[in-house]
């Protein structure tokens, strides 16, 4: 185990990464607004198998929260995650203020199209425009080789990856499995705020989307399997469920072609805490 440099400001952070690169070593880099859990864990630790040099960046980024109240409750838990990031170990730890990455004048805004407008695009409005514009900056400041992405966030994944391919941003985006706790819960820092009853219960949307896949695998109409899966998770004792959507995986346009690759998404409230997961079909 070895504690990770922790920098704030761009400049600091160039220091350390022109001279990893004038030794030509990689440089990989897992974005997090901190809050640590396995999920981050599993993606530094990716990097470090691949890269010579891992960078975890922790900023909660203002620009990608469309509801100022959730900008609000986010957790800060800066000294814990350092204390997790130096288990992986990381190299360095990027988390600077918010004016060192909107200083006054900020002015610049990067909007992908199609890929983020369906699904979170359109019940969060602008918040892609925040993740591909922080996603941008940090990939400029970092001077990464590669970035590492959770499919947890399977839509943010596909901008992302449309991102770098149509503004020749030279990083290789890495998309890493879910990881789940034992009821099929994808991990979040969200989780953290259901009430013991509702945490109980969370497991439920997994367990319903993937028996849903399964129907429609096994020759169900795609119709029926989601809504079974709506009636299973309101039944559970979800709120709401927003959407549940079997989609193009990589354009996240509808799909009904089962010799392409599918994904079925899902948003749903529990305790007031809005939970997604997405699984292939
Ligand atoms: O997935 C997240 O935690 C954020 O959207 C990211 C990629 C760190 C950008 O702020």
């Amino acid at each position: 185990m070895s504690t990770p440099v922790i920098v704030r400001t761009v400049e600091a952070l160039r220091a350390h990464t022109r001279a990893w690169r004038a030794a030509g070593e990689s440089i990989g880099v897992v974005p997090t607004m901190g809050a640590l859990h396995d999920g981050h864990l599993s993606l530094a630790r990716a990097a470090r198998r691949d890269c010579a040099r891992v960078i975890t960046t922790i900023f909660v980024n203002p620009m990608q929260f469309n509801n100022p109240e959730d900008l609000l409750k986010y957790p800060h838990s800066e000294e814990a995650d350092a204390a997790l990031l130096a288990t992986v170990p990381v190299d360095l730890i990027f988390a600077p203020a918010r004016e060192e990455v909107y200083p006054d004048g900020f002015k610049t805004v990067v909007t992908v199209g199609g890929v983020s407008e369906p699904l979170e695009g359109r019940m969060r409005p602008g918040h892609f425009d925040g993740v591909a514009t922080v996603v941008t900056k940090l990939f400029g400041m970092t001077m990464a080789d590669r970035g590492y992405f959770g499919q947890k966030d399977w839509q943010q994944l596909q901008v992302v990856q449309r991102l770098v391919r149509d503004l020749n941003i030279p990083v290789q985006i890495i998309g890493c499995e879910t990881i789940r706790e034992a009821d099929g819960l994808a991990m979040s820092s969200r989780n953290l705020r259901l009430t013991e009853a509702g945490r109980a219960k969370a497991g439920v949307l997994y367990a319903a989307i993937t028996a849903a896949a399964e129907d429609i695998r096994a020759g169900q109409s795609d119709r029926m399997a989601i809504r079974e899966a709506a009636e299973a998770i309101r039944a559970a004792g979800f709120e709401r469920v927003e959407y549940i959507e079997l989609r193009d995986a990589a354009t996240l346009m509808p799909s009904d072609d089962p010799a392409s690759p599918r994904r079925m998404l899902a948003a749903a409230w529990l305790d007031g805490v809005r939970l997604i997961d997405n699984i292939p079909v």
